[in-house]
């Protein structure tokens, strides 16, 4: 698998050379590279950010360079540059200087049909936004994007990205992905990218040394519960002993121990998972759990 991500901070991604993603580096089965936004800006500042149209805090990355960036690292001709990367003088509040209007024309460049790339192509990258106001981001999305062989993350900083960014690439065929991983807000998206890049590519065959471990885990599979707790040797520490059942030998027992333990502890910490099992995923005895 492929990997580019986009920052202005692109010494983030450098512990991702480090431990399995290291390894899985070494290995070829993954090549990850972090480019750095500013290497698209053609003025002396490298500015990439720009007042709120429409006024408030921040600042909100500009489409102009993240359109040269992201077309190039999707092997895509220029957009009509002409028609929508005209900038708009904006005054201090940062309100487009003609009332309701929005730098450009404000509409993506209608795609050309000789640039369009097939989407359908299995080779075309994905790109994924990371975002705080987008849906949440699964351990079943990173199942299905664990079976993709390019990504392409962007990561915007400050009070986000141009809204026009996402659509102007869907309108272009690409597969545009925006997700948050939780329900908190970061300084930007080079960490929910991190976070993203390790539940993808530990799902890439070849990159665990023992996939069982996959096979196990939380959140995975029609019957996603918590995982039940582990222990290991001594049996007995500092006056807490493991669980009788899990010496005895008898597998049989250990799983059922195992699956109820999972069950109540989700019902406890994690009702709304229990609440969205598929019922046929259960058997008898955990109906009685
Ligand atoms: N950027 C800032 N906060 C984020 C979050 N929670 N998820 C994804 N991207 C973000």
């Amino acid at each position: 698998m492929k990997i580019d991500i986009v920052s202005v901070f692109p010494e983030y991604f450098d512990v991702m050379n480090l431990s399995l993603m290291g390894k899985a580096q070494d290995k070829g089965l993954l090549t990850i590279t972090a480019h750095n936004l500013r290497d698209w800006t053609h003025d002396v500042h490298h500015s990439v950010d720009d007042t709120p149209v429409g006024g408030g805090a921040g600042m909100v990355m500009k489409p102009v360079v993240w359109a040269e960036c992201l077309d190039e690292l999707l092997g895509l001709e220029p957009g009509e540059v002409a028609a929508t990367e005209v900038e708009t003088e904006t005054d201090e509040t940062g309100d487009a200087a003609e009332a309701g209007t929005v730098p450009g024309n404000g509409v993506p460049a209608e795609p050309s049909s000789t640039d369009v790339p097939d989407a359908g192509d299995a080779h075309a990258p994905v790109l994924i936004f990371p975002n705080p106001s987008a849906p949440l981001f699964t351990q079943a999305d990173a199942t299905e994007l664990a079976a993709t062989d390019h990504l392409l993350f962007g990561c915007g900083r400050y009070e986000g990205y141009d809204a026009r960014i996402p659509e102007y690439y869907r309108s272009r065929g690409i597969d545009v992905r925006e997700y948050s991983i939780g329900d908190y807000v970061l300084n930007g998206g080079e960490v929910a990218a991190s976070v993203m890049i390790e539940a993808i590519t530990r799902l890439m065959p070849g990159f665990m040394g023992n996939s069982d471990s996959i096979v196990e885990e939380s959140y995975t599979g029609a019957n996603a519960l918590l995982e039940h707790r582990q222990y290991t040797k001594p049996a007995e520490w500092r006056g807490i002993k493991v669980p009788d059942i899990l010496l005895s030998g008898d597998h049989g027992k250990v799983d059922r121990y195992r699956r109820d333990e999972a069950l109540e502890r989700t019902n406890e910490i994690r009702p709304d998972l229990i609440a969205k099992l598929d019922c046929k995923a259960l058997d008898k005895a955990d109906r009685k759990t």
